[in-house]
């Protein structure tokens, strides 16, 4: 298996991907909404089957992931295409690389969490005010579970350090409503 850059002749593979998995093109994020046509990624290939599909978004020193989508499940694809954003963010020279998934999303946390990126927020409601901008996000997952929080994950690049820690402890993540 290897990655490569998403490329122009791949756009139709990726839109269908991303509207297949999230009811795309747009996707919320933060109160932002992206128009993933738009933006560059990675592609995991086995072989001349693409696999996986990350779709990122380079602003303001950081990278966002902005979709992330293993077509073949824990067979590393996932990982792989992580790797390949690190890399990227190394020869770029970013700090920080970040992404929000839902509260509702325990195999993201567990796999998230696995490939090295920690919680650091949770955005109360944040996906129930997604919903004013992408009505297609459903309520509840398909185990009936309501869908309301964004949790923010992050990876420090090497050399980064995390913000400093107050002498008295900081909260494992911070808790705040989408505003705040
Ligand atoms: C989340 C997702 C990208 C993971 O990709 P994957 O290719 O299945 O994951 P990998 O095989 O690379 O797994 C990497 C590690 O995470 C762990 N992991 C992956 N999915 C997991 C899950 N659902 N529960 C627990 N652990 C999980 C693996 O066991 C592995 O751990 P290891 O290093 O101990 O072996 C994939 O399940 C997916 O496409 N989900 C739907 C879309 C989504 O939710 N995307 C993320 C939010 S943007």
């Amino acid at each position: 298996m290897q990655t490569r850059l998403l490329k122009r002749s791949d756009a139709s593979w990726a839109a269908e991907v991303v509207r297949e998995r999230w009811n795309g093109p747009f996707i919320v994020s933060k109160g932002k909404v992206h128009d993933t046509r738009q933006l560059p990624g990675i592609i995991a290939d086995d072989e001349d089957r693409a696999v996986g599909l990350l779709l990122y978004s380079h602003e303001g020193g950081d990278i966002e992931i902005v979709t992330l989508d293993a077509l073949e499940p824990l067979r590393g694809i996932g990982r792989l295409l992580l790797d390949a954003i690190s890399a990227r963010a190394v020869e770029v020279g970013v700090k920080r690389i970040w992404l929000v998934t839902s509260n509702d999303n325990v195999g993201a946390v567990a796999f998230y969490s696995r490939c090295g990126f920690r919680l650091v927020h949770v955005w109360l409601e944040a996906i129930t005010k997604a919903r004013s901008l992408k009505p297609q996000i459903p309520l509840k997952d398909k185990n009936g579970v309501p869908i309301r929080d964004e949790l923010e994950f992050e990876k420090r690049m090497p050399n980064q350090s995390p913000d400093p820690t107050p002498a008295s402890g900081t909260p494992a993540a911070q808790v705040r409503r989408q505003g705040e």
